[in-house]
């Protein structure tokens, strides 16, 4: 070992101890005569003192160190004199007086300092994302994602599950995105994909007789990216045979509380609330409802029927809703210019428009609150529960474009008006989701989830009669307004699968060359099972309340799925397409 002790671990208990330590020069003061270092690692930061009279070789050299440099320090912890303690740092009633300074590498000047107050632009953090992990809070993410894997696989051991693991190299399954793919050297012309998920192998498994798997498991998805997606990513992956839905719920349940208690010390209240999808929708114009706050959306039809306000009565004739949220005491908060910006904002959920009240002195006012009686302004005001102060806002159009706009509002006011507490866990099951939805696009029903799903056994005769109406055996865990698992009972029965694989437009032979193995399996004795999947990284990302997937991930991909670091990905030799018979008709370079 190069060193005796962390920098974090050192306290005032070691006074008089001969130590030493080594780490990255975090700063570095020279205050006439004596250098100051912090010295940082993983454990925390530690000053260091060279003094000229103590060891005039060692203070000549750490004249020459600068950020980032690498360095080992022999010498004694001294109680740092009187007023000079730091209350800000662990280790701030001590200091190490230095005898011996080995310099263990040098850096070149860093492209920003990871424990600096500015935080430089993504780019650069990614491109030197070794400079960047130093950063105390990604390092804190990095412990955080290790104690919830820890405690994850602690949970299931104890409650009899295996960790199986299963291919990388696959087949593709219908998980909805695209499939990263990988050529065949051996079998020209063929691929594999990269898992989407373990979906089909966990099914598999448990016809195989390995009841109660679960993995961490990598997947890949090629898809658009956002704040909270990944093209490559990790589940938290579940399968049980012999069980219902209820069991899953209550296993997963067991773990939420385990998690909390295991990383937050803290308990968390179960069995986990649970909403119906409709409610959702209906109450919060989401299936991922935020329910941190309330701001819930009301249906206003019958007084947009009623009332003078042309927008509002032609939406409701032609069919469509009126809905609003009362954003308590943002009266003053929001400026005609903001609420104009909020109408620009809405418009990519679809509203095409937004019409908002104040309420003042129990009326409303607004442009268009000369439109509105009094009799109906009471009645607006009744309905949202509006005092004086409150905005009110309003989106009358197509019913699932009101529950986009105003369900994408609420989050974002709630956020503004900081009506939340960040490190908040709002956890709760969604249940009962549609199995099929019909697609405009594609002119065909289409899986809600993915085709495995088990129908609603009271839905199983509705194939023929009322498709859409078809409620899944499928549920998802939602937390502080993301989507933090999704699982369903799956099909068992190889007459359902088939069924489903023709109602969704997938013909017979596609089938058997697509999944030949799964139906084929499902005629060996497939017991009944179902499972789930939790997103990792999103669960550290609420964890620290933090809303960057990136900041939660060692080594993350760019929004365009680029690693800014390697420069992955990249061109290749020919001689390595030539071996793996692809021909590429990229442009050649200038
Ligand atoms: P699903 O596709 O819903 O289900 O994924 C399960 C959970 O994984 C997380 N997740 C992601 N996290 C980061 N980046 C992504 N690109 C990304 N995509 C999904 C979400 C999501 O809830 N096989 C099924 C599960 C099952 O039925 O058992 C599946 O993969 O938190
Ligand atoms: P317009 O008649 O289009 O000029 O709209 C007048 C006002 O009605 C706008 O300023 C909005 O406040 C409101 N408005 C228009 N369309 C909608 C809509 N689809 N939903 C809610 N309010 C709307």
């Amino acid at each position: 070992m190069l060193r005796t002790h962390t920098c974090g671990e050192l306290t005032k208990d070691h006074a008089g101890q001969d130590v030493s330590v080594c780490g990255w020069v975090d700063s570095y003061r020279d205050h006439g005569g004596l250098v100051f270092i912090d010295l940082r690692d993983r454990y925390g930061l530690i000053q260091i003192v060279f003094d000229p009279n103590e060891c005039p070789d060692a203070h000549k050299v750490a004249g020459t160190l600068r950020s980032e440099d690498v360095i080992r320090v022999d010498g004694h912890v001294k109680l740092r004199g009187e007023g000079l303690v730091n209350p800000n740092i662990a280790t701030g009633e001590i200091e190490i007086r230095t005898h011996v300074l080995t310099v263990l590498n040098k850096s070149k000047t860093p492209p920003f300092e990871p424990t600096g107050e500015n935080m430089p632009n993504e780019e650069l953090r990614l491109k030197y994302r070794y400079v960047d992990l130093r950063r105390p809070q990604l390092q804190e993410a990095m412990i955080l994602r290790h104690k919830l894997c820890k405690a994850t696989r602690d949970y299931f051991d104890q409650n009899g599950f295996l960790e199986v693991e299963t291919p990388m190299l696959g087949k593709s399954t219908p998980e909805g995105a695209r499939d990263y793919l990988v050529p065949s050297r051996v079998h020209p012309g063929s691929f594999y994909a990269l898992p989407q998920s373990p979906q089909l192998y966990k099914q598999l498994l448990m016809v195989g007789g390995l009841d109660r798997y679960f993995q961490i498991a990598r997947c890949f998805r090629d898809e658009d990216l956002r704040a909270d997606r990944q093209p490559e990513f990790t589940q938290i992956d579940v399968e049980m045979s012999f069980v219902e839905q209820e069991d899953i719920l209550t296993t997963i349940d067991g773990l939420i509380g385990h998690l909390v208690r295991e990383i937050r010390g803290e308990e968390i209240q179960l069995p986990l609330p649970r909403l119906t999808y409709a409610d959702a929708m209906e109450r919060f114009g989401s299936d991922k409802p935020d329910m941190r706050f309330g701001m819930e959306l009301i249906d206003c039809g019958e007084i947009a029927a009623a009332c003078g306000f042309g927008v509002f009565s032609k939406t409701i004739e032609n069919g469509g809703r009126v809905r609003g949220i009362n954003a308590k005491g943002a009266a003053e908060k929001y400026s005609r210019k903001m609420i104009d910006e909020l109408t620009a904002w809405v418009g990519d959920y679809g509203a095409k428009g937004l019409a908002f009240f104040r309420v003042k002195e129990g009326k409303l006012d607004s442009p268009i609150a000369k439109f509105f009686s009094d009799e109906h302004q009471q009645a607006i005001i009744d309905k949202l529960g509006g005092e004086n102060g409150d905005l009110l806002f309003f989106v009358a159009d197509k019913g699932s474009v009101t529950s986009a706009a105003l369900g994408a509002l609420r989050n974002r006011l709630a956020k503004e008006l900081k009506l939340y507490d960040p490190r908040t866990l709002n956890v709760l099951w969604v249940v009962e989701f549609p199995l099929y939805s019909w697609s405009e696009e594609d002119n065909r029903w289409q899986a809600e989830h993915h085709p495995f799903c088990y129908p609603n056994a009271a839905d199983l005769d509705k194939f023929d009669t009322d498709p859409g109406s078809m409620r899944a055996q499928s549920y998802d865990l939602v937390c502080n307004g993301y989507e933090a698992a999704s699982g369903s009972v799956r099909v068992h029965d190889p007459a359902v699968q088939q069924k489903i694989f023709d109602f969704i437009g997938i013909k017979e032979e596609e089938a058997e060359e697509r999944f030949g193995f799964l139906l084929n399996a499902l005629r060996y004795g497939a017991p009944p099972h179902a499972g789930i999947a939790l997103g990792l990284d999103r669960w550290v990302m609420m964890f620290l309340a933090n809303d960057n997937i990136r900041d939660v991930i060692a080594f993350p991909k760019t929004q365009k799925a680029a690693d800014q670091m390697t420069e992955a990905p990249s061109r290749v030799d020919t001689h390595q397409l030539r071996d793996l018979h692809i021909k590429t008709d990229l442009p050649t370079e200038a």
